[in-house]
């Protein structure tokens, strides 16, 4: 039976980058109780993620019983809306195949330029402003919204409303009904872009034909959602990190991107999965039609895998992480987010005196959100962007 709190758990605020203490304090394969009662099996260990994540024998359709779902508003609204992420083959890989050749690492490294201009620009006006300000507002957000914007052809002009839903749906609305809501009003909204061809060009304009309108929107809701608040998070709070590390920060032959990402594991709600047949993973025999929580977050805390994994180290080699997922569903977006965490922290990096504007232990965390994060992230710097 289960131990201790409900999944997802809280992370120590003294502690505020590691897994939370709930999941490293149990036994590898162990159960674990969700709001609804159920009892999913939890997996920490780095090799039995990988091992589940690779599993044919495990789905990803939540609408299979037994499926575990986070809370209220994540089983609602997965019943209104399948993505490509709760696909199964051979759907999945019918749309990964669509959507693959547009994220290539090529395409995305391709952007670089464009994806220096925003910083650049971002940056610039951030300098020229009140000293000091919010990292979070003036940088971390607006960065990827406006790549992705520009990605999949959305007007820029309207973020206030996507970034209002966004915060809705990921941020974990307590009311399924309003989330749902939002869920479909950013629907209709994508959708009347493709129908009246008032997309700009990209993405959008560029799948029109290949899907029809309605799963043009759901993958566009996808992407700007996905697309931005999980960059958005990893930019403040890897951020947020550095600048607790100062010497790492500084050292300019270390590009810190892998190691954050393997360090912070931001997906708060980990990967879930059911299992279709019985299998065994670290010894534990998983029935078929259990659930199943592959915990990332501790698998890249595994000191099988990362050697002294509590320590930050910017230069190690951890691509291997985690962090992007693992197996089929291997997040899509990833050479997109490697470009513009690298920019971006090469960028700040740039910046004389930049600090944190107060304690690490006065910032607030988005406990509750998909993505884990801060809320706003205060800085302070000495003079303006050296070239
Ligand atoms: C899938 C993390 C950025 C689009 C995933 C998964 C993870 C993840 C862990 C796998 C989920 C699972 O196995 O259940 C992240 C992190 C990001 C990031 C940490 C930023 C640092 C992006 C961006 C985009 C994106 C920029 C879009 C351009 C997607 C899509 C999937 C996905 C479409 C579903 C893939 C599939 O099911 O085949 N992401 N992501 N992500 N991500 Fe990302």
């Amino acid at each position: 039976m289960s131990s201790g709190e409900t999944f997802p758990m809280a992370r120590a605020a003294e502690c505020p980058f590691a897994p939370a203490p709930g999941l490293t304090r149990r036994a590898p394969v162990s159960r674990v109780r969700l709001w609804d009662g159920s009892e999913p099996w939890l997996i920490t260990r780095y090799a039995d993620v990988r091992a589940v994540l690779a599993d044919p024998r495990v789905s990803v359709d939540v609408a299979q019983p037994g499926f575990p779902h986070t809370n209220a508003v994540s089983k609602a609204r997965d019943a209104r809306m399948k993505t490509l992420m709760q696909m199964d083959p051979p759907e999945h890989t019918a749309q990964r195949r669509i959507l693959a050749p547009e994220f290539t690492v090529r395409k995305m490294a391709a952007l670089r330029p464009r994806v220096q201009e925003i910083v650049d620009d971002l940056l610039d006006r951030l300098l020229a402003g009140p000293n000091p300000a919010d990292l979070v507002e003036a940088f971390a957000l607006p960065l990827p919204s406006l790549v992705i914007c520009e990605l999949l052809g959305v007007p820029y002009a309207d973020r206030d409303f996507f970034q209002n839903v966004a915060r809705t749906l990921v941020m974990d609305d307590p009311d399924p009904a309003r989330a749902v809501a939002a869920s479909e009003e950013l629907n209709a909204y994508l959708e009347d872009l493709v129908t009246a061809k008032t997309a700009g060009p990209g993405l959008l304009r560029k799948l029109t034909g290949a899907l029809p309108p309605h799963e043009i929107a759901v993958l566009g809701q996808l992407l700007l959602v996905a697309g931005h608040d999980t960059t958005a998070a990893m930019i403040a709070l890897g951020t947020a990190v550095l600048l607790t590390h100062p010497e790492q920060f500084r050292d300019s032959s270390a590009d810190p991107t892998e190691e954050l990402l393997r360090y912070l594991s931001i997906t708060h709600t980990e990967a879930r999965r059911v299992a279709l047949a019985d299998l065994e993973i670290g010894g534990q025999v998983i029935r078929a039609g259990e659930g199943i929580v592959a915990v990332k977050s501790t698998a890249n805390r595994d000191p099988l895998a990362f050697p002294e994994p509590d320590r930050f180290d910017a230069l190690r080699p951890a691509r291997h992480h985690v962090a992007f997922g693992y197996g089929r569903h291997l997040c899509l977006g990833a050479p997109l987010a490697r470009v513009e965490l690298k920019v971006a922290y090469s960028a700040l990096r740039r910046i004389p005196g930049l600090a944190l504007a107060v304690p690490l232990d006065r910032l607030e965390f988005r406990e509750n959100a998909i993505f884990y994060s801060v809320r706003e992230l205060p800085v302070t710097w000495a003079s303006t962007l050296t070239t």
